[in-house]
């Protein structure tokens, strides 16, 4: 790329926002020329704004450091100086789903970390490597907004990123049952134990919103597009139990599955280890080169031995073994914030740049 593509990020200073900031830190297509967030921090620079809330273990990186944080609310400010927006905004459901739109009919393409869009039937919700195929709904949704180059894509939850990415590999089989429980890691909530205390030697059973996510989400990334709009996959039917652990980057998830035509555990491995998508085959900066690893070893993948794989882009899978009630069942790792959240959004901005979606104003 000859010239960079400016970013800006919606919710610079929280934990997904400094998660982007570390990522685009030399990032070979983008550069980050804005941070906004709440009124609260605007007109701070970047550095006193976030002042003892850098939970990264990576330094703040000198280029944001003196940045002007923007209102995220003036809209037409913050889009005049970019090329794109990254959102990663803590507000309601509602609210992020009008500002989103806001920043798209100024022209400026959103690839958001957030919940509030990945229903909206001409959103795309994206894991490069299984559906970036469904970015094609957003010549549908350029019209609903009446914008030429602005729109919104999305990824999904960062707890289904630890299995779903699996029942991907495995479609041939067709996978039709799934039970899953997801040990999900603090960051999930922006948190350290610093900051969440109460969390250390112990498991809270419940996490809002979130088990509805991991069983329905996986449908969408695995469904396709009719008439402008994303099709949910009708199989397979997930139950899922999402439960916070006292981790501090990582979501497990140990999963059962039902095949519609039962495979072979070599077979699984085989499709598991050989799965690529878009980002490979096109060389994004941030793609994994290996996306999904089996690992042999009875007590692997473990979060503080494997959470890392890929730098955090990779998903670990473990213990594949037939089971006495379902076909078989499996251990997933992923990481949360990196793949689960901004890196997932990042390599959603690689895979739209690649495919011409985001380009220069
Ligand atoms: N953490 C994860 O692993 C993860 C994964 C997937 C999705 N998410 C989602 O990503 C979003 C951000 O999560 P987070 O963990 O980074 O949250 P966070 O650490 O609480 O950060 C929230 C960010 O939003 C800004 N903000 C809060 N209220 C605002 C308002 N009323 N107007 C404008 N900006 C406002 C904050 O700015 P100030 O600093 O000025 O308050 C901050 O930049 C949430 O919607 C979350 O559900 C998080």
């Amino acid at each position: 790329m000859d010239q960079k593509l400016k970013v800006g990020i919606l919710g610079a200073t929280g934990m997904v926002g400094q998660r982007f900031i570390s990522l685009l830190e030399d990032h070979p297509w983008f550069e980050v020329v804005t941070v906004a967030a709440s009124p609260r921090s605007a007109g701070k620079t970047y550095e006193e704004a976030v002042g003892d809330r850098w939970k990264m273990t990576t330094p703040m990186p000198e280029a944001v450091k003196n940045l002007v944080v923007l209102n995220v609310n003036e809209v037409e400010k913050v889009a005049a100086t970019v090329d794109f927006m990254f959102s990663a905004v803590d507000m309601t459901k509602e609210e992020i789903k009008a500002i989103e739109e806001a920043y798209a009919k100024t022209e400026t393409p959103v690839v958001s970390n957030n919940s509030a869009h990945r229903w909206t039937p001409d959103v795309p919700m994206v894991v490069p490597e299984i559906n970036a195929d469904h970015f094609e709904v957003i010549k549908d949704q350029k019209k609903r907004l009446g914008t030429t180059r602005g729109f919104i894509a999305v990824k999904p939850n960062c707890s289904i990123q630890s299995y779903a990415p699996c029942l991907a590999a495995w479609k041939e089989f067709g996978p039709k049952e799934v039970v899953a429980t997801t040990y999900q890691a603090i960051s999930g909530a922006g948190k350290t134990f610093k900051d969440w205390p109460e969390m250390v030697e112990n498991i809270i059973p419940f996490i809002g919103g979130e088990e509805e996510k991991s069983e329905q989400e996986p449908l969408r990334v695995l469904g396709k597009v009719e008439n402008g709009e994303i099709v949910k996959a009708e199989l397979p039917k997930i139950t899922c139990q999402c439960i916070r652990v006292p981790v501090l980057n990582g979501h497990t998830a140990a999963v059962f599955v039902n095949f519609e035509k039962k495979p072979t555990k070599e077979q699984l491995i085989e499709k598991l280890v050989n799965f690529k998508g878009f980002p490979q085959e096109a060389g994004l900066p941030s793609a994994p080169k290996h996306f999904i690893r089996y690992m042999e070893e009875e007590n692997r993948p473990q979060v503080q031995l494997d959470v890392d794989y890929e730098n955090g882009m990779g998903v670990s899978i473990g213990r594949l073994r037939e089971d006495s009630m379902f076909d078989f069942k499996f251990v997933g790792l992923s990481h949360n914030t990196i793949r689960g959240a901004a890196g997932g959004a990042v390599l959603c901005a690689e895979a739209l740049t690649a495919k011409g979606y985001i380009a220069k104003k």
